[in-house]
């Protein structure tokens, strides 16, 4: 055990990149999630779960690179109770400083039923698949799936079988967020009393926050006695997501009095990491998010406005720059120079080089000439959109001109450049947005199917950059896309042909929900 497992110490265990990914939809490409691992190894997270290698080739690979950069962090992958999967996750994980292997099968009845084993089976696989893993790595996590809906007896009796064959960790996944605040305390405190070895391993709580208990349930957990964390920056993840990194560090933080225990977090990372993972996963964080929504920090009403003015902590529990959020928000115009736009990006968490920022300034002064003032959220647009499109794209908006009012059909006229040669097309549809789908259709037809059309303005105002976020759907694949411009069609246009940039190179990902149902 480290020196980290003191008492009061809890250990953040982020798995964004492998529950939350699990998502439908909220694919990353494999240098986005490069990028957000080292962001969270540099935030101070303790174990970062970086995928499930088996899933799949590209899966696999992002956890070796990830391994193999980190730094800091634990690096962690998930296996099902089968020794190709174990191995294959070693394969990745083995290049990293500090790897850790994963485990798990569902042990509850309904999980028990569709495996067909006994429970003395199914004690005796786990048994031999946390022997398996421990022979091949130092640090084993094992996690009954469903434990919070799982006979206690048994769940003592597997919990103790894991333990007895190595593991270090013993994770209790409440996996359908089920759970209530006081059950999910009472069930860590009953294993800890119950189970022979308790003392020797750490119990981590993973919940889901289907019933909108994950971070009740976790925080629960933690005063009984478990000292990890499982989390999701944003709470990404399956259906409701599961506990939002942000919160539980947040409120462990603010509530320390009641609650006093630490985390290794350097909390003025939040904001930062929080955008890049709802843009690069296409999942908007929504406006009342606690900590990291974008009305977390605001005070619109008299009252509030007033008390704040007198005395921030009148309405305020934590100050926005506790979360990297810069509280200033100083505009910058047309006549700020690179220099500004530098330090300005720099507070923003974005280090430019000399070659990025000339790329960056141009589009900067692009936008200035558009927008009279430019909010940080402008920038953070900017820099998404410039990471989305690159020169090099196989499918590229050149120019486009909508016909649009009360007397349809709308119109678009569209030129593509395709592999490098420019083609136009007319086209209509029902609404301006349709009549441009319909021509970036006609020009590279495709069999995509859209699953989602999303607009979001970036900042108020009618001369607002509009993020739009598109996911196509194709044989099982998925596909995103993501741009922001001033002009919302145009915007919608780029994220469409973004997302067929990701299909033309092959870069969607099945979704490994299937290959969960077929771990119990
Ligand atoms: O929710 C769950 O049960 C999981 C396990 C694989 C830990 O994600
Ligand atoms: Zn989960």
């Amino acid at each position: 055990m480290t020196d980290k497992t003191e008492q009061d110490h809890v250990l953040i265990f982020d798995t964004t990149l492998r529950d939350g990914e699990q998502s439908p939809g909220a694919t990353m490409s494999h240098e986005e999630k490069l990028e957000i691992a080292a962001l969270l190894d540099e935030m101070g997270v303790d174990i970062i779960e970086a995928g499930f290698p088996i899933a799949s080739e590209g899966d696999f690979h992002a956890v070796s690179e990830i391994a193999r950069n980190s730094k800091n962090s634990v690096i962690c992958g998930l296996a099902r109770a089968s020794t190709n999967d174990i191995e294959r996750c070693w394969e990745a994980v083995k290049h990293a400083a500090q790897p850790r292997i994963h485990t798990f099968i569902g042990t509850s009845p309904l999980h028990r039923d569709i495996t067909a084993l006994t429970q003395d089976e199914m004690v005796e696989k786990i048994h031999a698949t946390v022997s398996h893993a421990r022979n091949l790595c130092d640090n084993v996590q094992w996690s009954p799936m469903d434990a919070t809906r799982t006979e206690h007896d048994y769940l003592c009796r597997v919990v103790e079988t894991a333990i007895k064959a190595g593991a270090s960790t013993i994770n209790i996944p409440d996996t359908v967020g089920y759970t209530a605040p006081r059950e999910s305390a009472d069930l860590i405190r009953m294993l800890r009393e119950r189970v022979p070895g308790a003392d020797e391993i750490i119990f981590a709580t993973h919940c889901h926050n289907d019933l909108g208990m994950a971070t009740a349930n976790a925080l629960a957990a933690v005063e009984a006695g478990a000292r990890q964390i499982e989390c999701t920056i944003n709470g990404l993840g399956e259906r409701a997501g599961n506990t939002a990194l942000e919160e539980v560090v947040m409120a462990l933080r603010v509530r320390n009095d009641i609650m006093p225990f630490q985390t290794g977090i350097d909390s003025t990372k939040i904001m930062h990491l929080s955008r890049r993972v709802s843009q690069v996963s296409g999942f908007a964080v929504q406006f009342n998010k606690a900590v990291v929504g974008k009305n977390a920090f605001l005070h619109e009403s008299g009252i509030h406005q007033d008390g704040v003015l007198k005395n921030v902590q009148t309405f305020e529990i934590m100050r926005p720059e506790d979360i990297g959020l810069n509280a200033k928000n100083i505009a910058l115009g047309k006549h700020s120079g690179r220099a500004a736009l530098r330090a300005k990006m720099g507070e923003l968490g974005y280090e430019l080089g000399d070659n990025q920022l000339k790329d960056v300034f141009v589009r900067f002064k692009a936008l200035a000439d558009r927008k009279k003032e430019v909010y940080d959220d402008d920038l953070i647009a900017l820099m998404a959109d410039s990471a989305a499109q690159t020169v090099d794209d196989y499918l590229q908006v050149r120019k486009l001109r909508v016909v649009c009012g009360t007397e349809g059909p709308q119109e678009a006229e569209l030129t593509l450049a395709i592999g490098g040669e420019e083609r136009f097309v007319d086209a209509t549809g029902d609404g301006p947005v349709d009549a441009v789908f319909n021509a970036i259709k006609m020009l590279y037809p495709h069999g995509a199917k859209l699953d989602l059309y999303q607009v979001q303005a970036v900042t108020e105002g009618t001369d607002a950059q509009a993020t739009v976020s598109v996911r196509l759907s194709m044989e099982g694949r998925i596909f995103t896309g993501q741009s922001a411009d001033t002009d919302t069609v145009v915007a919608s246009a780029r994220a469409y042909v973004n997302a067929l940039n990701r299909l033309h190179a092959g870069q969607g990902r099945t979704s490994n929900s299937a290959l969960m149902q077929s771990a119990t």
